[in-house]
């Protein structure tokens, strides 16, 4: 019997015991006595229609186990189970992280399609309330997330700013750029910059030369370095941008943004495969409106 060899458990039916035979052994005498009608003592001086209290003392054993109850509630809570040894919370972790496990186990080659559907899955539960069902941010409530990790959606940083991630550089303030130039450095980003490597049919070796020009007349090397890697925490490593890197940061960081709170995801442990699908599904999102 597994709950046996638990010493806590065990005294935790040892007190159980006394404290019934305590009980026992009081009611019992208390019983015998109005029996007997032998009871005996002052009676306090209330009366209630002829009811009278006796001044009696509490009995010895019943001031022992709540003397004794007290000191082991203190043990209990410091040396027993729930700060030292033993906590519900981490046995949920526990089960939690070894459920992880197989998870990681069961769903290893899944293939991007199933990928993207495993995403949406997760979307829907966990995200969907903030950035809408089609994920386009319900009317600029939460992040546009069709936008996210694409031209628009950089084009978007570059036009409005952006903040809350905590980065020594603070906020990233919103820069005049033409739509032209500024379309250029995102397809710069996104192909030269960014592990994602997207491809674009136009940028050739002449646009991508003029395209870091402006990644440095615009100052964006300023901050994020001039091969954009973030110059050290001082920006987003825009290397990350559009991975499964950058998602894991913002879902363990969150994000209290221009446009809101997005709130830290680190409660929900989401394995590896959960945030690479929730990566897929946002990626394959597109724009609605162009
Ligand atoms: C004053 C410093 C500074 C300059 C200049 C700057 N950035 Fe940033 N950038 C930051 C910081 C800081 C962040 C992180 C902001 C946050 O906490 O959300 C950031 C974030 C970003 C992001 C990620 C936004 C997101 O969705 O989380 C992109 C993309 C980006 N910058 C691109 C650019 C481009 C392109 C330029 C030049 C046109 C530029 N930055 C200029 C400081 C800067
Ligand atoms: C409580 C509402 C809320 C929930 C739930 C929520 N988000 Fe967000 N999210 C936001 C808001 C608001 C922003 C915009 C923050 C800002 O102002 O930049 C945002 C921004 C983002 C961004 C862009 C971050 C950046 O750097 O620009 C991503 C990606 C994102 N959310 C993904 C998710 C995913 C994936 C989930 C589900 C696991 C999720 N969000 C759940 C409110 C939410």
């Amino acid at each position: 019997m597994g709950w046996l060899s638990d010493h806590i458990n065990m005294m935790a039916l040892i007190a159980a015991i006394v404290i019934l035979v305590l009980t026992i052994v009081v009611v019992g005498n208390l019983i015998k006595k109005m029996r007997d009608s032998k009871a005996d003592g002052e009676f306090t001086s209330h009366k209630w229609d002829g009811i009278a209290e006796f001044a009696n003392d509490i009995p010895v054993g019943w001031i022992i186990s709540f003397i004794v109850l007290i000191i082991w509630g203190f043990w209990y809570i410091f040396f027993g189970y729930p700060l030292n040894s033993y906590s519900q919370i981490g046995e949920y972790n526990q089960e939690l992280s070894e459920y992880n496990v197989r998870f990681e186990e069961k769903w290893k080659n899944l293939s991007d399609e199933d990928k993207i559907k495993m995403g949406q899955g997760i979307f829907l539960v966990k995200c969907s309330q903030c950035h809408g069902v089609n994920a386009e941010g319900i009317n600029g409530r939460a992040q546009n997330l069709t936008h996210w990790g694409k031209v628009a959606g950089i084009m978007d940083v570059i036009k409005h700013g952006s903040v809350g991630l905590g980065y020594m550089a603070g906020e990233m303030p919103a820069l005049e750029v033409s739509n032209e130039d500024s379309e250029l450095i995102a397809k710069y980003i996104l192909s030269q910059i960014s592990n994602a490597h997207i491809k674009f049919a136009d940028m050739d070796a002449k646009k991508i030369k003029k395209a870091k020009e402006l990644f440095d007349s615009q100052t964006c090397s300023s901050c994020h370095g001039e091969d954009g890697k973030g110059a050290d925490g001082m920006a987003v490593d825009l290397s990350k941008y559009a991975t499964v890197d950058f998602l894991r940061e913002v879902l363990t960081k969150g994000k209290k943004g221009h446009i809101g709170h997005m709130p830290s995801f680190d409660y929900a442990n989401f394995s590896d495969t959960q945030i690479e699908a929730l990566n897929a599904f946002i990626n394959s999102l597109q724009p609605l409106d162009d």
